[in-house]
């Protein structure tokens, strides 16, 4: 999946890093839905790789394969948020990014000037005698810059005195697809949640010529719904077997899927979701280290030493339904195809989302959410 490598790391990291990030995230939580985003994790790292020094700069450069001249990494995030502007024509995405810093620390105020231009994100001082008033401090913050969708990102038992560092990042999308979901054909239907658990879903229903496989070596298929006004698609691949969703994830990394125009039709449960996933523990056991040791060399962070980061938060939010992700109320045009246009000979492609799935929402290099759906909630 060359293309589905990030921006930035393009060029660099091997996806076998991105691939075992999500592997473990996956196995981690294969019990529930999961989102997550590759692209905000990698806009952290490289937001901490600017005040990074020493060993600790070095594990980066490593792992992200992340060049020694700073400006130049620099650089390549400010080349990203741009590519990511123009590419989206209608106002997509929603980003927060910010790193707390323990008031006991005094902040490098260069590091401010660095991040705020290739980043759109700074370091912030804040008090952490008490972790009550710190965390409402933060999360008003959140609120706010997600527009009110993204509530609770850390809670006071989070947050303690002795915290030196954190970073927190939500993200969240709003979008519609090309091809709309008949909304009143959408109807109560069962999804197998597991061989031993059936529930009530919301079944969406849609006939349209999509980029679709079947992947015969993973004993799955995918499809991609396009959104309407932009680059982004959502891959959604769906094992044959109703608990084939964990061989599915550990596998797909390998996968080059050929995807070509067919006619599909589509049965996908509506859902809603938001989670919430700690990242320095799967950092750590990718070679990210130092960063989180009190020997962490974050001089271009703080002046003083014995800084290190303590947690790293990342929220994500998603909605899909009928119209998209996150539909709003405006009206758009319906643009169907014309069952003229599917001359093909292939006869349609069943794809019945009625148990756990993956997915993918992607443009040609960059992964804005990966995760997978083991219960759908509406
Ligand atoms: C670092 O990169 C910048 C911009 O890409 C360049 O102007 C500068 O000369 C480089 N510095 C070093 C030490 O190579
Ligand atoms: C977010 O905060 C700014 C000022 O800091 C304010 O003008 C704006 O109305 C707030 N937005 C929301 C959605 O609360
Ligand atoms: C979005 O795409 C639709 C057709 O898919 C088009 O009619 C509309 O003008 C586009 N809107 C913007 C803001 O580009």
């Amino acid at each position: 999946m060359k293309y589905l490598y990030l921006l930035l790391l393009a060029s660099s990291v091997s996806s076998l890093f991105w691939e075992d990030f999500y592997r473990t995230l996956a196995s981690e939580n294969a019990e529930r839905n999961l989102i997550y985003s590759p692209l905000s994790v990698d806009i952290m790292m490289g937001m901490v790789y600017m005040a990074a020094g020493g060993n600790t700069a070095q594990e980066f450069r490593n792992v992200f394969k992340l060049s020694e001249n700073k400006s130049q990494v620099a650089n390549s995030y400010r080349k990203l948020f741009a590519g990511i502007r123009s590419r989206e024509k209608v106002l997509f995405l929603h980003i927060a990014n910010r790193i707390y810093v323990n008031r006991k620390y005094r902040l490098v105020p260069e590091f401010n000037e660095v991040v705020r231009r290739a980043f759109k994100a700074k370091a912030k001082s804040i008090r952490l005698d008490g972790p009550v008033s710190a965390s409402l401090i933060v999360n008003s913050w959140i609120l706010n810059r997600t527009r009110g969708m993204i509530r609770n990102i850390v809670s006071p038992s989070d947050l303690n005195p002795d915290t030196s560092a954190f970073l927190v990042n939500a993200i969240y999308m709003k979008g519609q697809w090309v091809f709309d979901f008949q909304a009143d054909q959408t109807h109560e239907a069962d999804f197998q949640v597991s061989p031993d658990k059936i529930i009530q879903v919301k079944m969406m229903t849609l006939s349209a010529s999509l980029f679709s496989a079947d992947l015969e070596d993973l004993d799955a298929k995918v499809i991609e719904l396009p959104y309407r006004n932009s680059t982004l698609s959502m891959r959604i691949f769906l094992p044959n077997r109703v608990d084939g969703l964990r061989k599915l994830e550990e596998n797909i990394g390998l996968l080059k899927p050929n995807l070509q125009k067919n006619s599909v039709n589509v049965k996908l449960p509506k859902f809603k979701i938001e989670s919430s996933v700690q990242l320095k523990g799967i950092l750590e056991k990718l070679g990210i280290r130092d960063v989180f040791k009190p020997t962490a060399d974050l001089k271009g962070l703080v002046l003083e030493s014995g800084a290190k980061i303590d947690r790293i938060v990342q929220k994500a939010f998603l909605k899909v339904d009928e119209r998209g992700a996150k539909a709003s109320a405006a009206t758009g045009v319906l643009i169907r195809p014309k069952k003229s246009i599917d001359n093909m000979k292939l006869p349609p492609m069943e794809f019945i989302a009625d148990h756990p799935f993956s997915y993918v929402i992607h443009d040609h290099d960059v992964i804005y959410f990966r995760g997978h759906i083991v219960e759908p909630h509406w």
